[in-house]
C-alpha cells in the first residue's frame, strides 16, 4: 500500500458533517473493501466520534500526545480500529506532535482517517499530518466561502487536496449546483448527499449507515466515493447504466480524477 494514505476530512465550519463523512468513509472502507483503517479524532477540542459510536475512551488521542503508547487508544467500533478524544483534557498537549506519532502506524493500515475541528489552530496539525484532504461543505453560499479558506490553509501547507464532498444539499433553488461548487473552489466535487434523515437516525442508533443500511442511495455514494479511494472503478447499478445511454454527462460528481490520482499513488 501507498505511504500517502492519512486523509482528512476538513472545513472551518461546524456541522457541515466532518465528523459523519469521516465516520462514514471509514466504515464504507472497512465493510464494502476489506482495507484496515484508522479512524483519529482529531478534533481536539470538541471530539465527537467517541459520542457517534458510543465508545468509552479511558484513553485518548489526549494520552497518546502526552507519550503514552498509541495502541492503548484505539478501541475497535463496527470492524474499524478508532481513536478517540478526550473532551476535558486539563494538562497541555502539543498538537503539531500529531504528524509524528501517526505517521508510525501509517505501514499497519491501508488509509489513516483524520477527523478535524472548524478551529483554524486546531486544523492547521491536522492538515500538516495528512497526505491528502478532502474539504467537507454545504452548497451555500456562506459554507462554501468558509470552506474555502480550510483549502486555502491545505495549500499553504501544500497538503494535496483531492475533492470536495458535498454536503447536506436541500434546495437546488437557493444553493450553488455542482458544477457551480466546482466553478467557484476550482476543486472536483467527488461525492454529494442530500439533506436526509437516515443520516440523523443512524447517528441516534450510533451505527454508521454505510454499515446498518448500505444499500440505500446515501451509503451507495459514499461507497462510490470509498471505491474511487481504493482505485476501483465506479460500480453501477442496472438503471444506472442503463440511464447513462442517454446521459450525455456520466456523473455530475468528478471521482475519475480521484481514482486516477489514488490509482497513481498506489503504483
Ligand atoms: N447529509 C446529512 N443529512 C442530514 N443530517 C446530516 C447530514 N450530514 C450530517 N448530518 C447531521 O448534522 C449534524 C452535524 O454533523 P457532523 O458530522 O457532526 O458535522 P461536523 O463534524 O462538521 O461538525 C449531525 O447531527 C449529523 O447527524
Ligand atoms: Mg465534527
Amino acid at each position: 500500500m501507498s505511504e500517502q494514505n492519512i486523509l482528512a476530512f476538513v472545513s472551518i465550519k461546524g456541522g457541515v458533517g466532518k465528523t459523519t463523512l469521516a465516520l462514514e468513509t471509514a466504515s464504507s472502507l472497512v465493510n464494502d473493501f476489506g482495507k484496515r483503517v484508522l479512524l483519529v479524532d482529531a478534533n481536539f477540542s470538541a471530539p465527537n466520534i467517541g459520542l457517534y459510536l458510543d465508545l468509552t475512551n479511558d484513553v485518548t488521542l489526549h494520552d497518546a500526545l502526552n507519550g503514552t503508547g498509541l495502541h492503548n487508544a484505539i478501541y475497535e467500533s463496527h470492524g474499524i480500529d478508532v481513536i478517540p478524544a478526550s473532551m476535558d483534557h486539563n494538562s497541555e498537549i502539543d498538537i503539531f506532535k500529531l504528524k509524528k506519532v501517526l505517521d508510525k502506524y501509517k505501514s499497519r493500515y491501508d488509509f489513516i482517517i483524520l477527523d478535524s475541528s472548524p478551529h483554524f489552530e486546531e486544523l492547521k496539525p491536522v492538515i500538516a499530518a495528512a497526505d491528502k484532504v478532502f474539504l467537507v461543505t454545504s452548497p451555500d453560499k456562506v459554507t462554501l466561502t468558509t470552506t474555502l479558506k480550510a483549502a486555502e490553509i491545505a495549500k499553504k501547507q501544500e497538503t494535496p487536496i483531492e475533492g470536495i464532498i458535498v454536503n447536506k444539499i436541500r434546495s437546488p433553488k437557493h444553493e450553488y449546483d455542482l458544477f457551480e461548487v466546482e466553478e467557484i473552489s476550482q476543486i472536483p466535487v467527488v461525492a454529494k448527499i442530500r439533506d436526509d434523515k437516515r443520516i440523523a437516525r443512524a447517528a441516534h442508533k450510533k451505527s454508521p449507515i454505510t454499515y446498518s443500511d448500505p444499500r440505500n442511495q446515501i451509503s451507495r455514494e459514499i461507497k462510490n466515493m470509498a471505491s474511487s479511494i481504493c482505485g476501483n472503478s465506479e460500480e453501477l447499478t442496472f438503471m444506472q447504466k442503463l440511464l447513462l445511454k442517454d446521459l450525455v454527462q456520466k456523473e455530475v460528481v468528478n471521482r475519475d480524477l480521484l481514482r486516477q490520482k489514488f490509482y497513481q499513488s498506489q503504483l
